[in-house]
């Protein structure tokens, strides 16, 4: 038997990164996947986004499990949008358990005062309103089963203490630890339990690309990856430079698994140390 036999997820951002991880990590331990990604560029984000054929990808990947998968591209910045793909999952795979509110974006670096404010509304609404959103759609099926769930919002480090120049990023990862904390509470009747997960850096494509290597060596006109690891090194307690992106989903399917039962309500750091540092 596997950790979450039976049971069907819910994975936002599932094109790629970690979203693609936990499809597969979950899907390893028996379940089923309702995924869904916007597949496409984010404006003012420094980095490629992801494509449809990555989506197909972790299609191909979770099928390759003998795992059924219902995957489309949908926006989480449109409520419609995500409940569309959420009951149509549910339509196909016949319940839902767990949800990952995974999604999530890196945009343009800057102190607070220099920031637009088109790139202010942009990340709250992905990063933060995206996650409501998300919640929003899937907690009905998830009460209508009545055999409780767990859902998983996927914070950072920079959603327990602050960093320089993207507050935007660190408002709206301080605010889903607000949700969480509130959905524990709405939802602890019903026996779902609500958590979050705060990464340190994770070698995903938000984080492999030039703009971030800038942002961590500042001092450096053209930082390489191995000028951005020392950096990274630095911020974390084990002497590591970054997790991957499964040591994420085994955070997941931790929280989403019978083995945290009676766990609700905590955000829980998985980044080398770096929260005690
Ligand atoms: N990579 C890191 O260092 C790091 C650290 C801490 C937290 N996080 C968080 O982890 C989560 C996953 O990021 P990742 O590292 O896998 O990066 P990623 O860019 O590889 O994956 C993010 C995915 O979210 C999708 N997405 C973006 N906007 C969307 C929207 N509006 N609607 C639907 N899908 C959308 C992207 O297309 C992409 O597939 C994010 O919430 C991110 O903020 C990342």
């Amino acid at each position: 038997m596997g950790r979450v036999e039976g049971k069907v997820a819910f994975i936002t951002g599932a094109a790629r990164g970690q979203g693609r991880s936990h499809a597969i990590r979950l899907a390893e331990e028996g379940a089923d996947i309702i995924a869904l990604d916007v597949c496409e560029d984010t404006p003012g984000a420094p980095y490629a986004g992801a494509t449809e054929e990555d989506l197909a990808e972790t299609v191909r990947q979770v099928e390759a499990l003998d795992r059924r998968i219902v995957a489309e591209k949908a926006d989480v910045r449109n409520f419609d949008q995500v409940k569309a793909v959420v009951d149509k999952g549910v339509a196909e795979l016949g319940r839902l358990d767990i949800v990952s509110a995974n999604a999530g974006i890196s945009t343009a670096m800057a102190h607070s005062e220099d920031l637009s404010e088109e790139i202010w509304n942009d990340m709250i609404d992905v990063n933060l309103s995206g996650v409501w959103r998300t919640c929003k759609a899937a907690i009905p099926h998830i009460k209508a089963g009545g055999n409780g769930g767990s859902i998983v919002i996927t914070s950072s480090d920079a959603g327990l203490f602050a960093y320089e120049n993207i507050s935007h990023y660190v408002s709206a990862k301080h605010g889903v630890v607000g949700l969480m904390r509130t959905l524990a509470l709405e939802l602890a009747p019903d026996m779902i339990r609500v958590n979050s997960i705060h990464p340190t850096t994770v070698n995903t494509p938000m984080v492999t690309n030039e703009a971030t290597y800038k942002l961590f060596r500042p001092d450096l006109e053209n930082p390489t990856v191995e000028d951005f690891k020392q950096a990274a090194v630095v911020m974390n307690a084990l002497p590591i430079p970054w997790v991957e992106p499964v040591d994420i989903s085994n955070a997941v399917l931790f929280f989403a698994s019978e083995e945290a039962r009676y766990i609700t309500g905590v955000p829980l750091p998985v980044d080398a140390g770096a929260a005690v540092k």
